[in-house]
């Protein structure tokens, strides 16, 4: 069992959970994730690890109140229990001095890009970050991506906060004035696919780190599988990074979509 020892509202929908989990805290490298099940013959769902603390053997991951367990998840208190976590799992990023690091998040999925973006700006790369979510209330963890950040870009869909507008505009203008050496892109598929668009053009190495339904988390089945290049992947132990500009992500947005009326039916009956 690992014990909850601390909780976080980022917004009025999204939670920053630290949890007792001592092995895994010690493993624990940027792009690593964890498959948590609340309870014996609950589901598993992955999480990315947003940071972790070795001496207080605790690691830190982020929940929007969305879908069955992370609802769930997101009613747990301090004191509060959870099944089991495992991993560290997934291929660690790679890591190095490239140059110019070009971050891009969306969402929830901005906790999955900060530990990416703080390893990269140690590293000694520069970096420039362009972070987004719907609305306000969405966006996460703006001052630690901006702490980590030689320069950063703001947007919200509607305009509450940041600039207005498509992620794509300031992705454009950021490399046409920079030398961007190397580019992460971490958020809904649609949104990873269409920077990926982007820095094709450009000619900019961009991985893509992928988030997509597990069950196992040890390559044995299937739940998944993506295609990159042509060849099919298991996003939990050949990712969950991948090259960006090879990934089939229309492909993965159809799988994703076949869970998801399920996946609603199921939270109306929780709710
Ligand atoms: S979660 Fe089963 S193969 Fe990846």
């Amino acid at each position: 069992m690992n014990k909850i020892v601390s909780k976080e509202q980022l917004s009025s929908c999204v939670y920053k959970l630290e949890i007792e989990a001592p092995i895994v805290a010690k493993a624990q490298k940027p792009g690593n994730f964890v498959i948590l099940r609340i309870k014996e013959k609950g589901e598993r769902v992955p999480f990315t690890i947003v940071e972790s603390n070795p001496s207080k053997g605790t690691i830190s991951i982020v929940i929007r109140n969305m879908g069955v367990t992370r609802t769930k998840l997101c009613n747990l208190n301090v004191g509060d229990e959870i099944k089991d976590i495992l991993g560290p799992l997934g291929r660690r990023s790679e890591i190095s001095n490239k140059g110019t690091f070009l971050a891009c998040g969306n969402g929830i999925r901005i906790a999955a890009l900060l530990p990416i973006a703080r390893a990269m700006k140690e590293a000694g790369n520069k970096v420039i970050t362009i972070i987004s979510a719907k609305t306000k209330d969405l966006l996460i963890l703006e001052d630690e991506m901006r702490e980590i950040s030689d320069e950063i870009h703001v947007l919200t869909e509607d305009g509450t906060h940041g600039e207005k507008g498509n992620f794509t505009d300031p992705m454009r203008k950021v490399i046409e004035k920079e030398n961007i050496d190397y580019c992460m892109t971490i958020g809904p598929v649609d949104m990873m696919r269409d920077c990926a668009k982007v820095t094709k053009e450009y000619n900019i190495p961009t991985r893509a780190s992928l988030y997509s339904i597990m069950v196992d988390g040890t390559g044995m089945c299937g739940a998944c599988r993506v295609s990159v290049n042509g060849r099919t992947k298991f996003t939990c132990v050949d990712g969950p990074e991948f090259d960006a500009h090879a990934i089939d992500f229309d492909g993965l947005l159809l799988r994703i979509d076949g869970y998801r009326n399920e996946e609603s039916k199921k939270l109306q009956h929780l709710k």
